[in-house]
């Protein structure tokens, strides 16, 4: 059995605070055997801080981590890191330059002086999951970014640690190598059975990898859930805004009939759905993914649900789409995706689905801050 094998690991009430200044806050979760796990947020929020107190490289402030196993629950947020027997691969591969990959790998078995042929026989094999084997007498110096990325990942899971934890361990890449990286963090998680909690900042590397998302705004988890929970469905607008609904417009509820409201702001009119009891005269945000505003007529009618006269400015080529930056005749700028092949100053009708445009509450005395484009002159 593998060393500190548990089903559940379960955080409770984690927190962490720096000089008086919190960092994590009252993070509750239960992660299961075998579950991949992506922390995510923007820069600052407290994913690495998460990690850190999981792995026991920063002591709590508050709150407690338990492990359930076959023997019941014990306590292990009062462990050493050592004896929780997680594996760590940072952002840093750090790898020793003066070792071949072979031993950067071997290195960790033989520190817990297991008999020569065993350690042997499981560095082989770890070479062999993340296919170096050409590259197993090679210095780390002598390999690429992403070869020595995979050395990293196989020192860590060669030792067949109960939980794995990866802080951003992808960034140094490039944009095909992190691809490539992704899929084989997920074929190793798969083949080996193992337990993963993942940090990242993008939001479409924690979609693909994992079975399930924490969000994390300033140290406090927004939402625990599923890709597709996520996707479609964001507990609040920072949510949204950070899994990329890029259209964030701060408008007033005019019309209310159930989750069928209608709002009003910028020049806008638009019908959408409420993510949570709403008001005529709130002060709301309507929320639409680039690839849920349309381009030309709707089906329901000649104009379409929500349509919306604007102007093209912005065209982005990427691949068999383009991302069009459009402004409407009051002058807010809006984002689509479209494979219509659209140039500046065309003028173009757009709709929204009623059911993809979602309406958040929004806190008293918070505002949606301006968006990032430049005002035409
Ligand atoms: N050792 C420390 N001393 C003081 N403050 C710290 C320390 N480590 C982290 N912080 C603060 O805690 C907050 C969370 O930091 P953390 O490193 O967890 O963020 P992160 O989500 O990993 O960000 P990034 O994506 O940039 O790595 C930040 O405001 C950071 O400045
Ligand atoms: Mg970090």
């Amino acid at each position: 059995m593998t060393e500190g094998a548990f089903t559940e690991l379960r955080l409770d009430g984690v927190g962490r605070r720096f000089a008086g200044k919190d960092a994590l806050v009252d993070l509750d979760l239960t992660i299961r055997a075998g579950e991949f796990i992506a922390l995510l947020g923007p820069s600052g929020c407290g994913k690495s801080t998460a990690l850190n107190c999981l792995a026991g490289l920063l002591p709590l402030t508050a709150g407690s981590i338990w492990q359930q196993g076959p023997d019941g629950e014990r306590r292990i947020d009062t462990l050493p890191p050592e004896k929780r027997g997680f594996g760590m691969v940072f952002q840093s591969y750090a790898l020793f330059p003066h070792m071949s990959v072979r031993r950067n790998i071997s290195f960790g078995l033989q520190m817990r002086r297991l008999a020569r042929a065993e350690v042997a026989r499981r560095t082989t094999e770890a070479i062999r999951l993340v296919q170096l084997e050409e590259h197993a007498d090679k210095l780390p110096g002598q390999l690429s970014g992403g070869q020595q990325q995979r050395v990293a990942i196989a020192r860590a899971v060669v030792l067949e640690p109960s939980l794995v934890l990866m802080d951003e361990p992808l960034s140094n890449l490039d944009a095909k190598l992190r691809l490539e990286m992704r899929s084989e963090i997920r074929r190793l998680h798969q083949s080996l059975g193992l337990t993963t909690v993942y940090v990242t900042h993008d939001q479409e590397e924690a979609l693909s990898l994992a079975d399930r998302l924490v969000v994390l705004r300033q140290g406090r988890v927004q939402q625990i859930g599923t890709s597709e929970e996520l996707h479609t469905r964001p507990a609040n607008w920072h949510v949204a805004d950070f899994m990329g609904f890029r259209n964030i417009v701060e408008v007033d509820a005019t019309h209310v009939d159930g989750t069928d409201v209608v709002v009003q702001g910028e020049g806008l009119r638009l019908r959408g759905t409420a993510t949570a009891p709403t008001a005529v005269g709130d002060r709301v945000v309507a929320a639409v993914r680039p690839e849920d505003v349309l381009v030309g007529a709707g089906t329901d009618g000649a104009d379409g649900p929500n349509a919306t006269p604007a102007t093209v400015e912005v065209v982005g080529y990427q691949g068999r789409e383009l991302a069009v930056e459009v402004r409407t005749a009051a002058g807010r700028a809006l984002h689509l995706r479209t494979e219509q092949r659209l140039a500046p100053g065309d003028a173009v009708t757009l709709t929204v689905d009623p059911e993809r445009l979602l309406v958040y509450p929004l806190a008293a005395g918070e505002h949606v801050p301006a968006p990032l484009v430049a005002a035409v002159p």
